[in-house]
């Protein structure tokens, strides 16, 4: 078994389209979005090249991960440039048997070596908790409306960073999508079966929840 983690190449696009489509499909929503995600996010000014990663297995790819740069501002307006990776996909028939690790884990070790202090992910927790990342709410980390959300995580890459600050989580404005054109973009692709799946509930259910506290 030979597995190599490289950048993704111009060659890649299409492919790595089709297999964000595949993880996504019908897990959080009937359909998906991410694979125009994908589309949009390459060119966007927040997108990171150096940290556009995707896994090949025997010469077949059956992984991606992509960042964005995003920021934490804090109360004493210190501005700390970290990054956000998401989408995050494995092919389902690859998914489960550690892949995913493999490709955040080296991703990460790249984030850091290109000195960002931290990353903030929107996820589910089972995923990447035993990854290193813990809630928000550890590092008082909120959102626009100082929230925690459950699903908010975070890796310190530089120990200590994020210490003793209350901060502020700015996103890249590409996740902020427009669904119509997402869902003109999904006819480019092979036909699936939008379908209703207990995951859906899942996500419904961690993307409403917050940690019911209030910043100390
Ligand atoms: C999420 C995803 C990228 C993870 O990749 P993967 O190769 O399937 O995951 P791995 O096998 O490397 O496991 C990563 C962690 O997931 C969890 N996990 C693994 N198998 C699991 C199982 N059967 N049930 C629940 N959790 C499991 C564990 O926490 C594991 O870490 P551990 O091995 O230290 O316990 C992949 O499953 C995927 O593409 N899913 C669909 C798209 C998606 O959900 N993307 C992320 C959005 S938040």
């Amino acid at each position: 078994m030979t597995l190599i983690i490289r950048n993704e190449e111009k060659k890649d696009y299409r492919i790595v389209e089709e297999i964000t489509r595949k993880a996504f499909w019908n897990l959080n929503i009937p359909g998906c979005d991410e694979h125009y995600l994908v589309n949009i996010m390459r060119t966007h000014p927040d997108f990171i090249p150096e940290l556009d990663f995707v896994l090949e297995l025997d010469g077949t790819l059956i992984g991606n991960i992509m960042f964005t740069k995003s920021q934490l501002i804090s109360e004493s307006a210190i501005e700390k440039n970290i990054v956000t990776f998401g989408p995050v996909s494995i092919l389902p028939e690859f998914q489960r048997k550690g892949f995913g690790k493999k490709l955040i884990e080296y991703a990460m070790n790249k984030a850091k070596e290109l000195n960002y202090a931290a990353i903030v992910i929107f996820g589910n927790p089972s995923n990447y908790v035993n990854l290193g990342f813990k809630s928000c709410r550890k590092f008082s980390i909120y959102t626009q409306n100082k929230v925690f959300p459950c699903a908010m995580l975070v890796k310190e890459l530089v120990e200590g960073s994020l210490a003793n600050e209350n901060w502020l989580y700015q996103e890249s404005p590409v996740y902020n999508f427009d669904q119509e054109k997402a869902a003109l973009f999904d006819l480019n692709f092979e036909k699936l079966e939008k379908s209703i799946r207990g995951s859906q509930e899942e996500f419904y259910i961690l993307s409403h929840s917050r940690i019911f506290d209030n910043l100390s």
